[in-house]
């Protein structure tokens, strides 16, 4: 069968999707997007969906979660869901509680095992099918499954889980102690194509082809009559949007909008101009409204705070000028491009935390799309599928392939100080102790950025690392640190010759010069980068504006990172000769005293710092 045709689009509506069963955290997500990657589409559902919900479902994912099964309120699924006869495949949590369900037993281990483990297979087929007799995976749990539910055998094996793997071929059911959906899982990906296409047998149904089509079809049923306002910001996601919403509406029906507030990037916006205009979009407009941004950010200081106000300036905004435009409301619907990863990262899933309130999700917006009066065509893409879609649809690769970028903007990368945060006497001893084990000096500095740790958000202290070293043995202290001191989420490392004790704390909010400085700090980076032909090789790049002073100035960070999809990432290795290039060039800058490398992953540190 042709992939795109009307057969293909009723079976994904209504057959051939595999089900993921939320229980928190992130794993659901990843989950449903490496399942996507495979070609099947996947539909994320709450813990508890009742199992006639289930029916026509082709498989069925019990995910990771971050709980512990044996608590009273820990979160279960139905019994049911393992009557209906459709494979089932539980992933960690998942895989315990189908032992817990099904008449097994699970129990404190006696050693957690965290990273990296070999599994030892005791067969090769069915979801093992292809593997070798020994394979690296991911491990993260204390509790094993230490009785075998009646009907199961084990298939895989630890040195301290005898239970790595198990199934029930009869009823083709199985359990995985390890997590197949993170890369480090070398054959992670095998599995879970097994999985789909051997044992549930599944067909091929999602393809960003397929995508594009159905949900154009969707825009026009959903917008009969009516038109799309849509704020375009010039990153990837908006663009992509904007895109779609053409291809599905025409130029007439759709005005693109995009509005200067002060904390873009320098000359962003002629570029993005002039790359729209290129491309023949006739229906993008700008205005610049950075004035009344900043003063509604004058005196602001906690992270919280400003993508709140951000993100409610952005409607305001939008409504002066829809007022001005005298576009009739009952009319116009406003579009956003919101991704799958702001939902979650916002809280927008039953389970999961708030780590930080995307600009496109605050309280306005959230009314708003309960009331129906938001469009969003992307929400369900991981960046990784939008950038597909945007390619597909003759977007220029470099616009698709520019870093992602914040709503909230350098906003979010300017930090601002009202006061020092006090470091508690607790976490100096520990880490002065780590620290000479690397022969490394440290400072915990009085600031706090954000970050994200057993799936919640954290607000702590980063802390400097100084001395001539490397990468290696930065991310192991990086780790250590982070992993012992509960006070410390973020570890940067000193690049410039700056005496790390002796620093002051420069109280300072969000204004125009301490962005223009930023810009500039950014712009020598991204040139950088372009000419050194480094820019596709890293994922994302924020260049970070700390108000630490060490003789009138303030301070650089450099935070490059590589990843798929945002959800985690590493911190970039760039060879050291380009580090110190930029640092250098960004030194010069009158206002600038000291350059920092965060050498710090997410988790336990987030990509962005506030
Ligand atoms: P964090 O900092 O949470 O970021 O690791 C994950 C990814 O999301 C981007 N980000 C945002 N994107 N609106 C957006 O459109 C926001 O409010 C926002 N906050 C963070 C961030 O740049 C990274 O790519």
């Amino acid at each position: 069968m042709k992939q795109g045709s009307e057969e293909t689009m009723k079976k994904w509506n209504n057959e051939n999707k595999i089900a993921v069963l939320d229980f928190g955290g992130q794993y659901a997500h990843l989950i449903a997007n490496r399942i996507r990657r495979l070609g099947v589409y996947s539909e994320i559902l709450p813990n508890d969906v009742a199992p006639r919900q289930l029916k026509g479902f082709k498989g069925i994912i019990i995910s990771g979660g971050p709980q512990n099964i044996s608590e009273d309120d820990s979160l279960k699924c139905h019994s049911g869901v393992f009557k209906l006869g459709t494979p089932v495949l539980g992933i960690c949590y998942g895989h315990q509680l189908i032992s817990h369900i099904l008449g097994g037993k699970v129990s404190r281990g006696k050693t957690k095992e965290y990273g990296k483990a070999i599994v030892y297979l005791k067969q090769k087929k069915g979801i093992f099918s292809g593997l070798s007799d020994q394979e690296t995976v991911w491990m993260s749990h204390g509790d094993y499954v230490s009785k075998l539910a009646p009907g199961f055998e084990i298939i895989a094996t630890t040195v301290d889980c005898p239970t790595a793997a198990v199934a029930d071929y009869q009823r083709n059911i199985f359990g995985l102690q390890f997590h197949p959906e993170v890369t480090h899982t070398s054959s992670g990906m095998k599995i879970l194509d097994n999985f789909i296409y051997k044992v549930c047998r599944a067909g091929k149904n999602w393809d960003m082809k397929t995508f594009i089509t159905q949900e154009t079809k969707k825009i026009k049923e959903r917008l009969k009559g009516k038109k799309v306002f849509l704020l375009v910001s010039g990153g990837v996601d908006s663009t992509v949007c904007f895109a779609l919403l053409n291809k599905a509406l025409g130029p007439s029906r759709v005005y693109g909008l995009n509005i200067d507030n002060g904390l873009m990037r320098q000359n962003e916006q002629k570029e993005i101009e002039s790359v729209f205009r290129k491309n023949g979009f006739t229906n993008f407009h700008r205005i610049n409204a950075s004035e009344e941004f900043l003063n509604s950010l004058t005196g602001v200081f906690d992270p919280e705070n400003k993508r709140k106000i951000i993100g409610q300036k952005f409607i305001t905004v939008q409504d002066q000028e829809t007022k001005k435009l005298r576009l009739n409301p009952k009319e116009w619907i406003l579009g956003q491009g919101t991704i799958y990863p702001d939902t979650i990262e916002t809280g927008g899933t039953k389970h999961a935390a708030v780590i930080k309130t995307h600009h496109n999700r605050v309280e306005a917006v959230q009314k708003m799309i309960n009331q129906g009066k938001i469009i969003e065509p992307i929400k369900e893409l991981y960046k990784d599928e939008v950038r597909q879609v945007g390619e597909m649809l003759g977007l220029p690769h470099n616009l698709v392939y520019r870093h992602p970028f914040p709503g909230p903007g350098l906003g979010i990368r300017c930090l601002c100080a009202d006061k020092e945060y006090p470091i508690g006497p607790k976490p100096l001893g520990k880490i002065n102790g780590i620290a000479r084990q690397y022969k490394l000096k440290v400072k915990i500095l009085p600031i706090k950025s954000v970050g994200v740790q057993g799936d919640s958000r954290t607000y702590a202290h980063p802390c400097v690392l100084a001395g001539n070293t490397n990468f290696k043995t930065l991310e192991k202290a990086s780790t250590d640190i982070t992993n012992n001191i509960r006070e410390i989420n973020r570890v940067i490392w000193l690049l410039t010759k700056t005496a790390i004790s002796k620093f002051r704390l420069k109280k300072s909010y969000l204004t125009k010069m301490r962005l223009d400085l930023l810009r500039e700090a950014d712009a020598l980076v991204n040139d950088y980068l372009r000419k050194n032909k480094l820019y596709e090789s890293i994922w994302q790049f924020p260049v970070v504006l700390i108000p630490l002073s060490f003789g009138g100035g303030e301070s650089i960070v450099l935070r490059p990172i590589n990843s798929t999809e945002a959800m985690t990432a590493n911190f970039t290795r760039l060879p050291l000769k380009h580090v110190k290039a930029m640092a250098n060039k960004i030194m010069k800058l009158k206002e600038i005293d000291a350059v920092f490398y965060d050498v710090t992953n997410k988790p336990p540190a987030t990509i962005e710092w506030e």
